[in-house]
């Protein structure tokens, strides 16, 4: 079976990275998708943030990375996939994930949405809070692959 990760990956976290590697062990094939959102202000373009997964899933045989925009069920529908994967952090995740799984499945009832709980040591984790820790030049070592790490403080430093 095959599924999809979708997200804004504004980039890819050591969180995400971990439902990446359990997702892609529990099913035939993942597709991490990037949401391409114009009305977004991102750190990283579309192009940079799908090189950045394609690095750090580079070992994983079953994923695959590419972009959608528009609404995911129709992106879902074009790649005839019915499962959704979201990462469940805290509870204040789970009202908006509850939300958009109610609202996806009634625009499409087929897809079914799968939660798969963070790990205990990402729990506190986003791409935002990466990103601000970063700009006061604080240790992200632990929250970010290092090519991630890497490239957040080339952006910032404006390399
Ligand atoms: O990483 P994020 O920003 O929490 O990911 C959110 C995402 C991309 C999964 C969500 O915003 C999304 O699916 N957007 C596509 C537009 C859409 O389908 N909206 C209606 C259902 S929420």
């Amino acid at each position: 079976m095959v599924a999809i990760y979708p997200g804004s990956f504004d980039p890819v976290t050591n969180g995400h990275l971990d439902i990446i590697k359990r997702s892609s062990k529990k099913f035939d094939k993942i597709i991490v998708t990037v949401l391409n959102n114009p009305s977004k202000k991102p750190m990283f373009t579309v192009q940079e943030r799908i090189e950045l997964l394609k690095e750090v899933t580079k070992d994983f045989g079953n994923v695959e990375i590419d972009c959608f925009s528009g609404l995911l069920v129709d992106y879902a529908k074009s790649k005839n996939v019915s499962i959704i994967i979201k990462g469940l952090r805290a509870v204040a995740d789970f009202e908006y994930e509850f939300q958009m799984a109610l609202l996806n499945s009634s625009l499409n009832k087929d897809l079914e949405t799968f939660f798969l709980m963070t790990s205990n040591k990402y729990l506190f984790l986003s791409s935002s809070l990466v990103k601000e820790v970063a700009q006061f030049d604080g240790d992200i070592s632990s929250l970010v692959p290092k090519i991630v790490e890497k490239a957040i403080f080339e952006k910032i430093r404006g390399v």
